[in-house]
């Protein structure tokens, strides 16, 4: 049986969907440290370096910046579970799937959910963002900046300083822009947000970078209620209603991440050494840099497939810079040719669900993978694929002006 199923060897391919992305080899290379005890000095101040690191990539001086164990959804879950107390109003406004999800957890988290949506392509303008909030009065907004399903980026500037304004906290998930646009924490106002490795940061997917400012803290410490078996004697809970879950438990995190180190689960020792090495490449790059990377390798995709005769899905104004959606050609079978070029090429690309789902491809340039010689393999096995399928397309106008694109 063991000599039946041989070692692990994963076919080599170039992930140009919305993530995961390949990872960077030095990510690659920490996780394959050795273990240390949780509670070891040398650990905890790996522990600390994170918090030091993500404050950087958040672009905040929040004190409570750490990792949740899980892919990023564990993230929305241990802020939504832990901010919103059964009862709460939330208001949701959805441009994709993801707020459909940030609905639905905040639902299972007790909330009186209101979603406002718009169509899939477009985003929100703060003024209707404002008329839903004097009309509903929620406690929390939750939003997502950039939905993967849409490729569109909701411009968040404007919102902080109108949730202040009537008193609304706000959250947001991140998870699709971190490292790869501005996500200015402080600078917006966002009191919570949440994120992933796998996307922007080229790390492996299972860690969820999040942060939370003061006024979140407290929220979350009036519903403080630490386990028996670890509890300090002489311990008062909140008097808040407990949070309903105990691995999202932000308080017990708090302990467990802050000075008091009181036990809680058994830090996911890889992933942390991994999104240690994922902050640490970020900030060495420099987050104008690589912004400035995510947005060179945006416009010479869509020059690419625009040359190539291809449609753009959705507001260009307001797309992302890591991920491109394009309509896939009337009469083609879209399936296929992704799968061509995964088997010819070794590329991956993506599609997309809900209404989307078979009428667009999602083609990504994240992270470590968002770099010009990808961009030029992606257009010149699209343009092959499209050719094999039937559609005529202007043999080499999508390499070349991808190339002109990027001034070579
Ligand atoms: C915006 C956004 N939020 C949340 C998620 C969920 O992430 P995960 O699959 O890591 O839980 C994704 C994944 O694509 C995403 O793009």
């Amino acid at each position: 049986m063991t000599t039946e199923m041989r070692e692990l060897d994963p076919p080599p391919r170039l992930l140009m969907g919305p993530g995961p992305v390949n990872c960077d080899p030095r990510v690659l290379r920490a996780m394959s440290m050795p273990m240390l005890g949780q509670f070891d000095p040398a650990f905890t101040g790996y522990m600390n370096d994170v918090m030091t690191l993500l404050r950087g990539i958040f672009q905040t001086e929040n004190r409570w910046s750490l990792l949740v164990n899980g892919t990023a959804r564990a993230g929305i879950e241990a802020i939504l579970v832990s901010l919103i107390s059964p009862g709460d109003r939330v208001l949701v406004p959805v441009f994709g799937r993801f707020g459909h999800l940030l609905c639905e957890i905040a639902r299972r988290c007790g909330g009186e959910v209101i979603a406002i949506e718009t169509e899939w392509g477009t985003v929100f303008a703060p003024e209707q963002i404002e008329a839903a909030i004097l009309q509903h009065r929620p406690k929390l907004l939750a939003i997502v900046h950039g939905d993967t399903s849409t490729t569109m980026a909701q411009p968040l500037e404007e919102i902080g300083a109108i949730c202040r304004r009537h008193d609304v906290l706000l959250y947001s998930d991140v998870t699709a822009t971190l490292g790869g646009m501005d996500v200015a924490i402080d600078r917006w106002q966002l009191d919570a947000v949440s994120a992933g490795l796998q996307k922007c940061l080229s790390g492996p997917p299972g860690s969820a970078p999040i942060s939370f400012n003061e006024r979140a803290a407290e929220i979350v410490t009036r519903r403080k209620h630490i386990e028996e078996g670890v509890r300090p004697t002489g311990f008062v809970p909140g008097a808040g209603p407990i949070i309903g879950s105990n691995y999202f438990d932000l308080p017990m995190l708090m302990d467990y991440w802050g000075e008091a180190r009181l036990n809680h689960h058994t830090e996911a020792a890889s992933m942390l050494y991994a999104a240690r090495e994922c902050a640490r490449i970020a900030l060495e790059e420099g987050l104008p840099a690589r912004f400035a990377r995510h947005r060179a390798a945006s416009a010479a995709m869509t020059a690419g497939l625009t040359a190539m005769g291809l449609k753009l899905f959705g507001d260009q104004t307001h797309k992302m810079p890591n991920v491109t959606g394009v309509f896939i050609p009337d009469g083609i079978d879209g399936e296929r040719v992704r799968g061509g070029m995964l088997h010819n090429f070794g590329i991956e690309i993506g599609t997309s669900f809900g209404p989307l789902q078979g009428r667009i491809w999602r083609i990504g340039t994240m992270g470590y993978v968002c770099r010009k010689q990808n961009v030029l393999l992606c257009l010149g096995a699209l343009e092959a694929g499209l050719r094999q399928a039937g559609i005529v397309v202007p043999s080499g106008a999508a390499v070349d002006a991808a190339l002109a694109s990027y001034g070579a």
